[in-house]
């Protein structure tokens, strides 16, 4: 066991011992009203020299010497206890004992503060998997607890046992731990951190040339991308960063906690990080590279779901469809146009009178049409809030089958409101108002009541059966749930906007308020300035969830994470499908069940700029399966806005148009332009779906992104490191989108790599098939023409011919396109086709996909190529398209068209098709039925050979 050692000298720079400058302080006064006499009677201290041109650096500040020292407690742990100083806590009593302890779980280091003080602390009862984490390193974290100082005071790192930087050093002092205000600070090794969500950030790396503070605490609150800088909550929370050290290796950090939260990132480079609840349970994620470290996060959480294989096509929506032919005539329009479309989408619209489980008289035709779409080879994805009125037997049945609600506390006398439904007159259910006419329940998706033989509670049961009820009238395929921070209309409002609906009033003052209005209440309440709680827009804090077992005040957070795995229970009970659900409220783990949209956006170019941030982000945070609304939620876009939003929207894993109620129209049909970029877009999105499915499919089995920034693949390309305008679809596939008005061109980065080899290929219009030069370029990207899409030498990619539906394209006969990395005598590409019938529940986990694998080499001696076709795993039975196409980039040989064999046996090419065009070093070899995939060998690859001329 590692014994505490001390250090008498401070070498450590910050609070503990070093000096505290402007930039590595640690605000002491993290809530307004800093002033003086504020600061100094808490024993900080106060600095009265404001710097204007550092205007964020805090004036009130910790002094050295705040924090524990650490004596050995059972093996492997460590007692800390509280340090005599001049600060005072004022958000509670310090706890006395603080146990460390820490453990590796693979090659994630977890190390864990628990506070003794304060019994049967609450953890986030999520469940998470915690698979042991691999690395391609041999490298083993280390967690180095040591007294510095001559006040002897407790302080981590965590180092690799190679060395290198630390991960963290708390050597800048400032941990506190008290039952609702927890506090650690640490210097970091680099400002190149990426992460922590859910919020609106102005570039993907964060800007350490100031102190921010970021709120975490779900809300209902619409994403500002056009201020300078919003660090307020959004809908999810995701504590959870990425850090690429100076050498370009990269490690991960994620504290496991779902009560209000905060981080400030400061200038030394260092982060605070506070939480108003729970424990400090850190993981961290050795890397080496950035997908490594998401690797290993999601071997920990949770890897994302799998969506059904329809969910990648086009889907359309809007909230304002007056009518079923409202949905028929946008509908028609954008199939008239020729735009793939393949989800049909109603928001609220769709109920009568907002009530989960019901249809509108204005939509009586639903049923009929969703058969229609249906017959088409179109999916429909309707919404469902959480929020259920109480007076209809949706409700009902909740009450009569043990389904849960979020209730008062037992001891707490119930309002008057529940005195005026029948249904809820004897209970301690909380109210609310939504977008329903009267008041709503919230189901308790903690609810641990399974009884015997049972797989879910009885409210998940409840809520499936709801789902499988209304699936036997309008037969949907997908899911949408919204509102699930979980929102509220009115709390502790004069009203609730419902005509006669009396808001929510939580205890704010008086002897039940130590929930709702704790001492310290994090930005997530400060930001919204006088008259906000941790309550306002949701329930109230002293709730009780979990069946009686948490309060709400530490499981809000978890709120549309819990929906969203009783959601996709509900959706496969209902359909017997995989479909897909996507929420707007997500936490860690959530990707396990569900995708998300960006949320309530709006139509601005900013807007279109944080979207591409986000879903990199969103990557990040293990919930690939993520898209913003196309053209903007809130507002009406402009048709250039629209026209380049559909382009770079046609790039994300979710492709959505979706629209406020009460605008125009602005789904792409709308435009001739938009449509036509729309159109090309898609088609070419379509192309490529067989690689963007088998990306998804590596997310499933392996915790891989599908989306990601270009430092992932170049960390150590220095230039790559601030790069939020591009994006890759895995390893080998660059957009490089159009985000600003009246742009007729786009610069773009291309990396060269850590051998100057790299090959970027155009597969857009312009210079198809050639390569980019290296480096950074201007590239044309007129509105007629696609944005720029290349594709990275070494890759195999596996495409089909596109069509108007993913239902349709999904027959057509497969292609490769072999991009050549390399020159002269060593070109080689790889790839990989995931493949099953796009829809079956359960998949992947359980193995019942195609699994291929492609190798491409040429040689000079002899002359030839060689294209060897794995089937590493197959499922009887499965149709597969046959394998007709295949074209190379970078091939600098004329091929023998007349020497092309399978495993010796001689093929016959479609000569009319088939062409070696010397000038750009393409070549495109076409036969019908060339390849039966299902007839490969499985051990041996086969071998697709052929001889070759040099040029
Ligand atoms: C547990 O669920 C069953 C139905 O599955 C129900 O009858 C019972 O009342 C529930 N118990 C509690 C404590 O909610
Ligand atoms: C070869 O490619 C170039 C560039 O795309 C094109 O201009 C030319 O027409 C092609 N040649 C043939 C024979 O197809």
């Amino acid at each position: 066991m590692l014994r505490l050692t001390c250090l008498a000298v401070g070498l450590l720079l910050g609070g503990i011992n070093g000096q505290i400058t402007q930039f590595n302080r640690i605000d002491c006064y993290p809530q307004p009203g800093a002033n003086q006499q504020t600061c100094q009677s808490r024993g900080c201290i106060w600095d009265s020299n404001f710097d204007s041109s550092h205007p964020t650096v805090p004036l009130c500040y910790l002094p050295t010497g705040t924090g524990y020292t650490g004596a050995n407690g059972a093996p492997g742990t460590y007692i800390l206890t509280k340090k005599a100083g001049s600060f005072v806590n004022p958000y509670g009593a310090d706890s006395g004992h603080v146990i460390v302890s820490s453990q590796l779980i693979g090659k994630t280091l977890n190390v864990r503060f628990v506070d003794q003080s304060f019994t049967n602390r609450y953890e986030p009862p999520i469940g998470i998997p915690k698979n042991p984490s691999t690395s391609s390193s041999n490298d083993v974290l280390q967690f180095n607890p040591v007294n510095v100082g001559n006040q002897n005071l407790f302080s981590f790192t965590v180092t690799r046992a190679s060395k290198g930087p630390n991960f963290w050093d708390t050597s800048i002092g400032g941990l506190i731990f008290s039952d609702k205000y927890i506090q650690i600070a640490t210097l970091l090794p680099s400002q190149s951190i990426y992460g922590f969500g859910e919020a609106i950030h102005p570039s993907i790396k964060h800007d350490f040339s100031r102190y921010t503070t970021w709120a975490m605490f779900a809300r209902d609150e619409a994403p500002d991308s056009a201020s300078a800088l919003d660090t307020k909550n959004l809908y999810g929370v995701h504590p959870f960063y990425i850090c690429v050290e100076s050498d370009g290796k990269a490690h991960g950090v994620f504290i496991l906690n779902s009560n209000a939260q905060e981080v400030t990132t400061g200038m030394a480079p260092h982060l605070i990080y506070r939480t108003i609840g729970g424990m400090l349970d850190l993981y961290f994620f050795p890397g080496p590279t950035p997908e490594e470290v998401v690797n290993q996060y999601l071997a920990l959480i949770g890897t994302p779901m799998l969506p059904a294989y329809w969910s990648l096509g086009f889907q359309l929506c809007r909230w304002g469809y007056q009518s079923l032919q409202d949905i028929q005539a946008a509908v028609g329009r954008t199939q008239a146009a020729g735009i793939p479309l393949d989800v049909v989408f109603s928001d609220i619209d769709y109920m009568n009178h907002d009530e989960d489980f019901t249809t509108g008289s204005a939509f009586a035709g639903l049923s009929q049409y969703v058969d229609q779409l249906h017959a088409q080879g179109l999916h429909v994805t309707l919404i469902f809030d959480p929020a259920i009125e109480v007076d209809y037997d949706t409700f009902q049945r909740g009450l009569n089958t043990g389904a849960r609600f979020i209730e008062w506390p037992a001891s707490y006398p119930v309002p008057s409101t529940n005195s005026l439904y029948p249904m809820t007159a004897n209970t301690k259910i909380m109210l609310g108002a939504v977008w329903p006419d009267r008041h709503t329940a919230f189901p308790d998706f903690l609810d641990e009541n399974i009884t015997q033989g049972e797989s879910s509670s009885a409210t998940d049961k409840w809520w499936a059966g709801e789902f499988t009820l209304y699936h036997s009238k309008i037969a949907f395929d997908g899911i949408w749930i919204d509102m699930n921070e979980p929102s509220n209309f009115g709390t502790n409002q004069a009203s609730t906007g419902h005509e006669g609906i009396a808001p929510l009033a939580c205890p704010l003052t008086g002897s039940n308020n130590a929930l709702d209005s704790p001492p310290f209440q994090t930005q997530a309440v400060y930001l919204f300035g006088n008259g906000n709680y941790l309550s306002t827009k949701t329930l109230c804090m002293l709730g009780k969830t979990g069946g009686g077992k948490y309060n709400f005040y530490d499981t809000k957070s978890l709120y549309g994470w819990s929906e969203a795995r009783a959601t996709q229970k509900a959706l496969n009970t209902a359909t017997g499908k995989r479909g897909v659900v996507i929420s707007r409220s997500t936490f860690p783990s959530a990707g396990r069940y569900t995708g998300h949209w960006l949320g309530d956006n709006t139509a601005r170019w900013e807007d279109l700029r944080t979207s591409v941030i986000g879903a990199m982000e969103f990557n990040f945070f293990g919930i690939p399966y993520v898209g913003s609304d196309i053209c903007g939620f809130i507002g009406s876009p402009t048709e250039e806005l629209c026209l380049r939003w559909q382009q770079m929207g046609a790039f994300h894993p979710f492709s959505r148009n979706h629209n406020i109620a009460g605008t125009p129209p602005q789904d792409p049909a709308m435009w001739p332009s938009v449509a036509a970029a729309a159109k090309k877009a898609l088609l070419f999105r379509y192309h490529y779906l067989p690689h963007l499915y088998s990306l998804h499919y590596d997310a499933t089995l392996y915790g891989h992104t599908v989306l990601r920034p270009l430092f992932f693949e170049f960390p150590s390309d220095s230039a790559t490191l601030t790069l939020d305008k591009q994006f890759l679809w895995g390893s080998a596939f660059l957009i490089t989108p159009v985000l600003t008005q009246g742009a007729n061109s786009v610069d773009g980065y291309f990396p060269s790599g850590v051998n100057n080899d790299e090959v970027w290929y155009s597969i857009y219009d312009f210079n198809y098939a050639q390569a980019t030069p290296p480096g950074p370029n201007q590239l044309p990207a007129p509105v007629t023409s696609m944005i720029p899409v290349h594709v990275r030498g070494g890759y195999i990619l596996p495409r089909q011919a596109p069509a108007t539906t993913t239902t349709a394209a999904k027959t057509n006969p497969f292609e490769l396109l072999v991009a050549i990395k390399g020159v002269r005598g060593a070109g080689t590409a790889q790839g990989q086709l995931y493949w099953d019938d796009g829809e079956a529940s359960p998949s992947a986990v359980d193995g019942t996909y195609n699994y291929y694998k492609w190798n491409f080499a040429y040689s000079e001696t002899p002359m030839g190529a060689q294209l060897t076709l794995q089937r590493v795993n197959t499922v009887n039975g499965m149709s597969v398209p046959t394998l007709d196409i295949i074209e190379l980039f970078g091939y600098k040989f004329s091929p023998s068209f007349q020497s092309f064999a399978l495993d010796g046996n001689p093929l016959t090419l479609d000569m009319s098709s088939s062409f070696y065009n010397a000038s750009v070093n393409q070549a495109y070899i076409k036969a019908t039925n060339l390849i039966d995939l299902t007839k490969l060998n499985s051990g041996t690859p086969s071998v697709l050979s052929w001889r070759h001329t040099l040029m």
